[in-house]
């Protein structure tokens, strides 16, 4: 695979674009923009690189994890494409870096067509921007805690020559359902979980409940509230336990539910807890509807 690099080929930096980005967060950070920047993008404005600064000042592992996460999701998208599943749902997909999923999945089968799904317009814009000329592969604007809208738009003219839930489909939630309170993760991940066909698959990755053990209480509670008083947004951590109930009946596929740097690391270049004292606190799994 390649690297992840800095700068995304095709995608103008954000300041060089007219978006409503501004306008619709007040000039707020985002949590698109500011995972952006810790990725290295341009995609972010003075707001969220301020939010990334005090992030990082509280959490210096915060773009580690960022990257760590990039990898997993690689890794699980390539081992689904090589498994044969012709047609990606990313929800929460956020903003292109290198290595996206209609790239890691394309470059198995140029036929695997891709619906990216985000809030941020940020998103949709520079997700649309590097899918000129791709026409098996959309960018939406959506929320994924409305799984009803998100099943109504798969069906409309857009989309519905993209993705036929009829059809093996392989769901993300990646690094986007710490964002969701305990009491409504049930009800946006059911929905459509319930409704995949055998040989479907869904991705999770999530922060654990075990992230103390990596960078202690106060440097959470500090993180959290960067995330709280910046860009609007509360972070829920979940038990392994909690983690694996999101995936239903789903089956997952080996290693199970591990940190990060556990799943399959010989896909992708080295995940930056591979020489780490202690693993991501980070989970992921892969799920398959047998
Ligand atoms: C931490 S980023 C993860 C991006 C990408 N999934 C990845 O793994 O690199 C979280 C993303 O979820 C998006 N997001 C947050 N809440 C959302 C919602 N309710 N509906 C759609 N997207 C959402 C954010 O805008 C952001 O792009």
């Amino acid at each position: 695979m390649p690297p992840i690099a800095v700068r995304t080929s095709g995608v103008r930096p954000v300041t060089e674009q007219r978006t409503s980005a501004q306008g619709t967060t007040g000039g707020r950070a985002t949590v698109a923009r500011v995972y952006d920047f810790l990725l290295g993008g341009e995609q972010n404005f003075a707001a969220d690189r301020e939010a990334a600064r005090q992030l990082l000042q509280a959490v210096p592992e915060a773009a580690d994890m960022a990257l760590s996460a990039r990898l997993f999701l690689r890794r699980a998208v390539q081992t689904l494409a090589e498994d044969g599943i012709k047609q990606f749902l990313d929800l929460g997909s956020g903003i292109p870096t290198q290595g996206n999923v209609h790239e890691i999945a394309q470059a198995v089968d140029p036929a695997i067509r891709v619906v990216y799904v985000d809030i941020d317009p940020v998103a949709v814009v520079a997700s649309n921007q590097i899918l000129i000329g791709n026409p098996t592969c959309r960018a939406i604007e959506g929320d994924f805690t409305r799984p009803d809208l998100i099943l109504d738009a798969l069906a409309g003219s857009h989309l519905s020559t993209v993705i036929d839930l009829e059809q093996p489909t392989a769901v993300l939630y990646c690094s986007v359902l710490q964002q969701v309170a305990d009491d409504q993760v049930d009800d946006v991940v059911a929905p459509i979980r319930d409704l995949l066909v055998p040989g479907s698959a869904m991705v999770i990755s999530h922060l654990s409940a075990t992230i103390t053990d990596s960078f202690g209480q106060s440097a959470l509670d500090e993180g959290r509230s960067v995330y709280r008083t910046q860009a609007a947004t509360e972070i829920t951590l979940r038990t392994d336990e909690q983690l694996t109930a999101l995936f239903g009946d789903l089956a997952l596929i080996e290693p199970g539910l591990v940190p990060l740097n556990h799943w399959r690391p010989e896909l992708s270049e080295p995940d930056p807890y591979a020489t780490a004292p202690t693993p991501s606190p980070v989970r992921g799994a892969v799920g398959i509807r047998y």
